[in-house]
């Protein structure tokens, strides 16, 4: 969408404000031994309290409120049984429909210990989004976003996936302009236009540069003993810095 009014961007920051408590609070609640479903039902919770929708749920029929995503896992695992252990790297992505309006977050964090690698590559994967971030600005080419990300990454060791691309977002979870990839592709002529919300979501990786699809229909998968990352806020592109939607 693109905020048209004032309302426009009050409602947007109320779905914001939502999905960046809830990912929070799911984050510092994680720890080993629990089961992703569990961890998915404290989601579940939060946004019963604050009388917001799951967006993938409603959108897509998700089987869950959240999407969380263990080590080779990318991307829209399904929250079930499986036991987080530690050591292990979760993604959690979170994203609402509160009155009408949607916003998507998600973020990747290591359940104690980490490695000195998957440190790194948190920490590379933040700052592909910021450093994307600082080419998000209204008239800019759009394939300054993952010419931003793919520069993180290949300086930092990591590979970008390729099939999970930012998107613009609002009125519904996914919008135009749709698939915008992590990496830089010159034949894409789009450019940002003030007004526009949207996401920025990198994901690096340490081998895989394609996710698969696995039986549930669901989880997205790189090869096997392959661990990325992910970093996503939902904002509002203007002549200068984005605005910041999914912030608490
Ligand atoms: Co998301
Ligand atoms: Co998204």
């Amino acid at each position: 969408m693109t905020i048209e009014t004032e309302q426009d961007l009050a409602h947007l920051k109320v779905a914001g404000r939502i999905v960046a408590r809830v990912l929070q609070q799911m984050i510092d609640q994680a720890e080993p031994g629990m089961t992703t479903a569990e961890l998915d039902r404290i989601g579940k919770r939060l946004l019963d309290h604050y009388e917001a929708h799951s967006a993938p749920q409603i959108s897509y029929g998700f089987p869950a409120a959240t999407c969380i995503s263990v080590n080779e896992e990318a991307a829209h695992g399904i929250p079930g049984e499986r036991i987080i252990q530690a050591g292990d790297m979760v993604n959690i992505d979170v994203s609402v429909e509160k009155n009408g309006y949607f916003a998507d977050s998600g973020a990747t964090f290591v359940v104690p210990p980490s490695t000195a690698k998957k440190d790194c590559l948190c920490h590379a994967t933040r700052y592909a989004l910021n450093s994307a971030m600082a080419k998000a600005r209204a008239g800019a080419p759009l394939n300054g976003i993952g010419k931003a990300i793919q520069k993180v990454a290949s300086n930092k060791g990591f590979k970008v996936i390729k099939n999970l691309c930012s998107h613009g977002v609002g009125r519904a979870l996914h919008e135009e302009p749709r698939e915008i990839p992590g990496y830089y592709d010159p034949t894409d002529k789009r450019r940002l236009w003030k007004g526009l919300v949207m996401t920025i979501e990198p994901f690096l990786s340490t081998k895989s540069r394609i996710v698969t699809q696995q039986e549930d229909g669901w989880t997205l998968s790189g090869a096997k003993g392959n661990l990325s990352a992910q970093y996503e806020h939902t904002m509002v592109i203007t002549e200068g810095k984005p605005i910041l939607i999914t912030v608490a």
